[in-house]
């Protein structure tokens, strides 16, 4: 079997332990990556002891709880609290998910918060979303349309926009992204589950007139056919999405066409 073993100046070394108040009786250990930029210094993993009991019920509660009470350099992207805005996507207990909609009651003994794995960190659990971001602007996700639009609105029939269900709920939080092992190996090519599901929004919507040119830029042997089907994007969803079966849609379409 391959192993693959980080690089010596990558390998997280043991950090700070920050008790908790005496008196706490609920206690719970976080276990969290720290990496400061500005010090040459491995990163780390910090322990703190929350008091449950004086804690939200989700993980990013006692994050804020952490970052407000006990370490404030603590940093890591949060806003909507409710699942909605895709910030606050960390890999917590093994698994890509979000912080706000994660129950710590799901997880047995020390909960272990890492950044998203294989995208570069920028500080702590950020990370660097350049190279995503970057993919989903080429795949142009707006509607586009060379017929006159109309005095209304463009209709569908509730057939064509069934179609859409399971795609528009995207937050592009890329735990999806992140998970996939074609991504991690080949990400500057393949374009990833997140930003496939997401051209395959537009593929699908029928007041859309650039098909032809949208699968044209993804007829490629990188930018869909990475996908080997392994559907790691689906099992880690936060959304329960189905990354692999749009990718599969999208397939499909570029083979009929052919
Ligand atoms: S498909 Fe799911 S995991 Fe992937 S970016 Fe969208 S919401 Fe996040
Ligand atoms: S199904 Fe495709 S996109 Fe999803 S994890 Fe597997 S290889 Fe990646
Ligand atoms: S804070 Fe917005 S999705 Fe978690």
């Amino acid at each position: 079997m391959v192993e693959f073993n980080l690089p010596a100046n990558s390998r997280p070394t043991k950090g700070k332990v920050f008790k908790a108040e005496p008196g706490a009786v609920n206690i719970r250990r976080f276990r969290v990556y720290r990496y400061d930029p500005d010090l040459s210094d491995n990163p780390r993993i910090d322990t703190f002891e929350v008091d449950l009991d004086k804690c939200g019920p989700m993980v990013l509660d006692a994050m804020i709880k952490i970052k407000d009470e006990i370490d404030s350099t603590l940093t890591f992207r949060r806003s909507c609290r409710e699942g909605v805005c895709g910030s606050c996507a960390f890999n917590i207990d093994g698994t890509n998910t979000l912080a706000c909609t994660k129950p710590l009651s799901e997880i047995k003994g020390d909960v272990k918060i890492y950044p998203l794995p294989h995208m570069p960190v920028i500080k702590d659990l950020v990370c660097d979303l350049n190279q995503p971001y970057a993919q989903y602007k080429a795949i142009e996700p707006w509607i586009q349309a060379d017929t006159p639009a109309p005095n209304r609105e463009r209709l569908q029939s509730e057939e064509e926009r069934a179609k859409l269900d399971g795609m528009w709920e995207c937050i592009l939080c890329f735990c999806c992204q992140s998970s996939c092992p074609s991504y991690w190996w080949n990400g500057d090519r393949y374009m990833g589950p997140a930003v496939l599901l997401q051209a395959n929004r537009w593929i699908q919507d029928s007041r859309d007139e650039a098909t032809g040119n949208r699968l044209d830029e993804l007829d490629d042997s990188f930018r869909v056919f990475r996908c080997h089907t392994i559907m790691n994007c689906t099992n880690t969803c936060p959304k329960s999405l189905n990354p692999g079966k749009a990718i599969g849609e999208i397939k499909e379409a570029l083979f009929k066409r052919q």
